[in-house]
């Protein structure tokens, strides 16, 4: 779809409903599943030798899905020195042909749809419909970022009193080093690497522990696409390999995506290290809350409230943490809420009719049982879904919803599938925006309400990122969503906006004398 005027196109939809695409769609799941899966660091277009560790299936931990060669620190610094050594280069290209690689790259990834969605699903556990619309947002993010360059990335004539021809120029910093994470293993991956590429810079990409597989996929599709191999390098890893990445002097930026502990340890460590400041472009996590006036829409609410909190198994930073609802429709809604939770099927995230998958890893639930296990004790569960009988080899866990007294005990981000609820009385709200304000984090915030006073005042008031009104909070589109959050939630810009790219650059000021 071209946006009016725009001369931009977001990937188009697909409809699950339409037996002919969906039986192609099967057939390119197949084949992908039926090869072998290799990911190893890839720098300077030379695939590195060493000792493969296996990946395996969150859905089933009997099932190794693929192989990993680990990068080691020394490799991590032979990249970023020679991403070094091409950043210059790139850099002087020609923004129109900058951008034409990364539409290039779009179309291949929308070309490989299946293939990547299948890995998407096996490595991260994620539905097929989180699966595929997360290969179009990573198509979104290349052709909105190549839109974005040539926007951005002319020359700005200042004319003004001083008699001579004044112009302003951005230009790349130098190597960016790229930290992903593993709930979007395709959309965030490529997402901070086109715009670091978009912005003139070169690129060490060190994608999360748990999904090398899609993203040695996406750098292979990236090269193809006409990246120069000495501009865009992969090195998988964990965090040893982080910490030398962003120690190295010779890097000039970090995007990171993450937990907020880490991006801090990562400032830290751009602190201290030799060399210039570089900015690190962080987004982190959030303690997200939605708020239900009386005058809101109770069937929109809960089925709002479903998607935004189960979605993904929970396991997006957007996702909604905590529900705050007007005393008066706290029964209703939670009544409502608990029948839709019952209808909620966990399980194997390759079947259609899942809805929620398992989590990522072992250590992943063990936290969360934790968690639920304090709930337990210390609020009341209103619900929980039901665990599939087959689910004792996966890392599944039953969604579920708990009524807490005081917003305050939620203090970190619990990441995964556990809704807290509290009610709050008419004439509250200030104490409802204090309470939001009061974990410190920023990302999303839902409102469901049909008076504008209302949103208007949590509008005002409340300090996050994303506001979604009368919808789910979760799934921001490129370009039409800028998405990312403030305080303990990141550090800015948002990911696909029209201020984006300019943080991955330096400013040149021109001064000719004519
Ligand atoms: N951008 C994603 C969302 O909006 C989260 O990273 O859900």
């Amino acid at each position: 779809v071209e946006l009016f005027g725009s001369g931009r196109k977001n990937s188009l939809g697909f409809s699950f409903a339409d037996p002919v695409a969906l039986d192609a769609m099967a057939r390119g799941l197949q084949q992908a599943l039926s090869r072998p899966w290799r990911a190893a660091p890839l720098v300077a277009g030379r695939r590195l030798p060493g000792a493969a560790v296996p990946v395996r299936d969150p859905a089933d931990r009997r099932r190794q899905v693929g192989e990993v060669v680990e990068a080691t620190p020394a490799q991590g610094a032979e990249a970023i020195e020679r991403a070094r050594a091409a950043a210059s280069n790139w850099d002087r290209m020609p923004t129109e042909q900058r951008a034409r690689i990364l539409e290039r790259v779009a179309d291949l990834l929308e070309a490989h749809r299946d293939e990547l969605m299948a890995r998407i699903v096996r490595e991260a556990g994620r539905t097929l419909p989180d699966a595929l619309a997360e290969v179009r947002e990573a198509a979104d993010f290349c052709r909105y970022y190549a839109a974005e360059a040539r926007r951005l990335f002319t020359d700005v004539m200042l004319p003004g009193p001083t008699g001579e021809e004044n112009r302003l120029r951005l230009r790349g910093r130098g190597v960016f080093v790229c930290v992903s994470p593993w709930n979007f293993p395709l959309a965030i991956f490529v997402g901070q690497i086109a715009a670091a590429l978009a912005a003139g810079n070169s690129v060490v990409a060190k994608p999360a522990p748990q999904t090398p597989l899609t993203a040695m996929r996406a750098v292979e599709l990236m090269l193809e696409a006409g990246v120069p191999e000495e501009v865009l390098h992969f090195v998988p890893g964990g965090r040893a390999l982080g910490a030398a990445l962003t120690a190295h002097p010779g890097i000039a930026g970090v995007a990171f995506t993450g937990s907020f502990e880490t991006a801090r340890a990562i400032a830290a460590v751009l602190a201290q290290r030799e060399g210039p400041i570089v900015p690190l472009i962080a987004e982190t996590g959030g303690v997200n809350a939605m708020v239900v006036d009386s005058s809101a829409l109770t069937e929109q609410v809960v089925v709002d409230t479903i998607q935004s909190a189960f979605n993904s198994a929970g396991q997006r930073c957007s996702a909604l943490r905590l529900l705050l609802l007007q005393e008066e429709v706290a029964e209703r809604t939670l009544e409502m809420l608990s029948g839709a939770v019952d209808e909620l099927k966990v399980g194997d995230p390759l079947r259609l009719d899942t809805d929620v998958g398992p989590l990522i890893d072992e250590g992943a639930r063990e936290r969360l049982q934790a968690h639920g296990a304090r709930m337990s004790r210390e609020a009341r569960l209103v619900c929980q879904a039901k665990l599939p009988q087959d689910a004792d080899h996966g890392c599944f866990f039953a969604p579920q919803v708990f009524e807490i007294g005081d917003p305050a005990i939620l203090r970190q981000e619990v990441f995964g599938p556990i809704l807290h609820v509290a009610r709050w009385k008419a004439g509250d709200l200030e104490r409802v925006v204090e309470a939001i304000n009061a974990t410190g984090y920023g990302l999303t915030l839902g409102v469901h309400s049909r008076l504008e006073s209302t949103v208007e005042r949590l509008l005002q008031r409340a300090r996050v990122g994303n506001v979604y009104v009368n919808r789910n909070m979760i799934g921001a589109v490129v370009g039409c969503q800028p998405f990312g959050g403030e305080g303990l939630s990141g550090t800015g810009p948002k990911a696909g906006g029209p201020h984006t790219l300019p943080r991955y650059a330096v400013e040149r000021s021109v001064c000719v004398n004519t």
